[in-house]
């Protein structure tokens, strides 16, 4: 039985849907994460994922004990002791350099920029790009600390706000105008095949970009959806990456005066965050975590066509600051045509932090119907039908 070394942060919400996949597959799962693990799993093992070093040092002595035949990475944090490890071991990998190029904003578009990748222009201030502009933490995720600026004084309002969570380097980029999708996919050998595009249909504008409605397949033209996977195919070669599941952001201006449709946000080098992975069904229900196994197992991967149906989600919105204190008409909106799946991943009673400071979504809703518009109406739909009471 294949042996896999998991390296999931105490924070993932990922950790059970990757062990549902081993069991699919027939795989021995070993979860190594910090403390406390996020599921209980007998064959857990501490790792500092902080420290890259540290890591890939306690995942060669695993190996010398027990054999391990892959490591993967779930999130951000594991991804570049994955590639060390992954290096020494012969295991699918990408190189070091890349991964940790994608966990820094401005090496990532430094090295986009270098290979000529459609990107809004950026600096480390707005002198470099001018109004309107994004403000960003160059080291954080999941849009925590990403802030829109019009006008000097809300650009020195949005430095100052950052500086109350971040210290490290700040990135500032010219804003560029347009809807939004998010791309699943997958290397091999250099070679990107796209799993899934999502649409983003809530317009995100700022100042601050949380994230709601995914759906997938895109309602873009489909010469759009070439372009879009001809683009991010790019980007990851710019950025160095060759192996396993790529999570790309592009912006899409379809009335773009300059001949620039396409703006590459992001390319990270691990599949979608939070829950909703659940939304996508390979072949014959293959999910995502099965795929990223597979590939890191180099097992067969044909027949991953996506299915018939369209698939989405939602991530809840955090009305404000403050305590979850009770989720009301849950059963409502489950109960209307279309929504599949409702999932809060925060407690009742656990506090709950908008963006731009906040770190954690409040919860998913699943929709799954003939089309994308009635997916998206269903999602609208079960979201209305809840009452979310935050005191
Ligand atoms: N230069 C930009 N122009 C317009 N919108 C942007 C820009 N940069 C970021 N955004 C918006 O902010 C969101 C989060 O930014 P991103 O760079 O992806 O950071 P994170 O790593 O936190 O996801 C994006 O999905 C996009 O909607
Ligand atoms: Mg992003």
């Amino acid at each position: 039985m294949a042996r896999v070394l998991l390296l999931v942060p105490t924070a993932s919400y990922r950790a059970p849907d990757f062990v549902r996949a081993a069991k699919a597959l027939r795989v021995e799962l070993i979860v190594g994460s910090e403390e406390p693990p996020p599921i209980p799993n007998e064959h857990a093992i501490h790792v500092p994922l902080a420290d890259a070093a540290a890591t890939a040092k306690v995942i060669d002595e695993l190996d010398r004990a027990r054999g391990i035949d892959a490591v993967v990475a779930v999130d951000d944090q594991g991804i570049v002791a994955a590639a060390v490890v992954g290096e020494r071991l012969g295991f699918p990998h990408n190189a070091p350099d890349a991964v940790a190029a994608t966990r820094d904003k401005l090496a990532l578009r430094s090295r986009l920029a270098a290979s000529e990748v459609p990107q809004p222009a950026f600096g480390t201030t707005v002198d470099a790009v001018g109004y309107p502009c994004v403000v960003k933490p160059a080291g954080l995720a999941a849009s925590r600390g990403v802030i829109r600026a019009n006008t000097p004084a809300e650009y020195h309002d949005a430095v100052a706000r950052i500086r109350g969570f971040w210290d490290g380097e700040l990135i500032v980029e010219q804003y560029v105008d347009g809807s939004e999708v998010a791309v699943e996919a997958l290397l091999r050998d250099g070679k990107l095949t796209v799993l899934a595009i999502f649409d983003k249909p809530d317009a995100l504008v700022g100042p601050y970009f949380e994230e709601t409605i995914y759906v997938t397949p895109s309602r873009l033209a489909h010469a759009t959806q070439d372009a879009i996977a001809h683009v991010v195919a790019r980007a990851a070669r710019a950025v160095g990456l060759t192996e396993g599941p790529i999570h790309a952001e592009v912006r899409v201006d379809l009335d773009a005066t300059d001949g620039n449709e396409l703006h590459v946000i992001e390319v990270a080098a691990r599949t979608i965050g939070g829950l909703c992975a659940r939304t996508l069904q390979f072949g014959a229900g293959i999910s995502l975590e099965e795929v990223v196994l597979r590939h890191a197992l180099a097992m067969d991967l044909d027949n991953l066509h996506a299915p018939r149906t369209a698939s989405g989600v939602m991530m809840l919105p955090i009305p404000r600051a403050g305590t979850l204190t009770a989720v009301h008409h849950r059963d409502r909106a489950l109960a209307l045509p279309g929504v599949v799946g409702l999932e809060f991943t925060i407690p009742i009673g656990g506090s709950v932090t908008p963006l731009p400071e906040g770190d954690r979504y409040l919860g998913f809703l699943f929709a799954r119907a003939e089309t994308p518009a009635a997916v998206e109406a269903a999602l609208r739909a079960g979201a209305a039908a809840l009452d979310i009471v935050v005191a």
